[in-house]
């Protein structure tokens, strides 16, 4: 049988299949029903150093064929909760446990919190508003040079693995990657979620509560493959360092797994899909994997690992 085993940093997998955060990642039964599938690995929901609750509904819709629509608010337990629960807790699979704050400074509390009480590796969502005035029209991962000071306190304040997660919604994703390796970032995560809006013409007012949203689904998948071509080819071509990149972006078969493994992803998250037939499209997609690569002949992740990049190269 093909060997679909992946070791990265902090994260020895026994498949690239990994839960994406925010969808049902935020509890331990939630995270153990998950472990339990055919999955590889689980990213927790995104934890903020207070507890949050989640925004006005609706939260999540489906706004078209393949197209999701969400604005949640980044509801969570909390640092303290969350830590609480990985003190508690041990998870079948390996956990990236993702974080969020409202400045560097929060950041590393939530990290260092978290990484007392166990976290192997940490997620660092960049598509939060910073909390310095003047800054929030933007996130985070808008501002290179915010990447760079969040992932180095980061970074100065724990000592686990960290993967830098990006945001689909600026104009040189290389010049965001760079900055998160400046600040000592192990790995990266893309994409997060396309800014959105979506009206009802019966009502003349958006869909979602809180108005503005971020797209995923199926209709984001060729957005995020491009975003994880330039990041790999800029790796060839010496401009980044040769670092894991997890794939994220309306994977629903195994076949969309393997495009983003041939452009260069080493694992894969899975997020969205989850809606249509809950964790137990980790089993499908791993049997079709498992399928696809006997077929193809790769005897392993390796073998077609940033394939589709060659007729690529030349491109900048
Ligand atoms: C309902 C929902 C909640 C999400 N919450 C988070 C979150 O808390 N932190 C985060 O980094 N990404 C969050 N995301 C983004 C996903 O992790 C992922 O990057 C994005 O949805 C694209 O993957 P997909 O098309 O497989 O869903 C959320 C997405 C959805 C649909």
């Amino acid at each position: 049988m093909a060997n679909l085993g992946v070791s990265l940093p902090g994260l020895e997998m026994p498949n690239p299949l990994m839960l994406a955060s925010g969808i049902q990642g935020g509890n331990a039964a939630a995270l153990h029903r998950v472990a339990a599938t055919a999955c590889g690995g689980l990213v927790s929901k995104s934890i903020g150093p207070e507890p949050r609750e989640m925004y006005p509904g609706p939260v999540c819709v489906e706004a078209a064929e393949g197209v999701v629509l969400n604005a949640m608010g980044l509801p969570n337990p909390g640092a303290d909760a969350f830590a609480q629960l990985l003190q508690e807790e041990t998870f079948s699979k390996p956990l990236l446990v993702s974080i969020f704050g409202g400045d560097a400074e929060e950041y590393a509390l939530v990290a260092q919190k978290l990484v007392a009480a166990g976290a192997g590796s940490l997620e660092l969502n960049l598509s939060c508003p910073h909390a310095k005035p003047g800054s929030r029209a933007l996130i985070i991962g808008q501002q290179p040079e915010l990447i760079q000071e969040v992932v180095s306190a980061v970074r100065d304040a724990v000592d686990v693995p960290l993967y830098a997660k990006l945001s689909p919604n600026t104009t040189n994703i290389v010049e965001d990657a760079t900055a998160a390796f400046k600040g000592g970032a192990d790995g990266l995560s893309l994409i997060n979620t396309i800014s959105a809006l979506e009206v009802d013409p019966h009502v003349g007012r958006p869909v979602i509560g809180n108005l503005l949203c971020g797209m995923s689904g199926p209709a984001v998948r060729p957005v995020a493959q491009r975003k994880v071509a330039e990041i790999s080819l800029a790796m060839q071509r010496g401009e980044l360092p040769d670092a894991p990149i997890l794939g994220i972006g309306g994977i629903t078969t195994a076949l969309d797994v393997a495009r983003f493994i041939q452009l260069g992803a080493s694992a894969v998250q899975i997020g969205s899909a989850l809606i249509w037939e809950d964790a137990a499209v980790f089993d499908r997609i791993h049997d079709e994997l498992v399928e696809f690569m006997e077929t193809q002949g790769y005897a392993d992740l390796d073998a077609m690992k940033g394939i589709a990049l060659d007729s690529l190269e030349g491109l900048s």
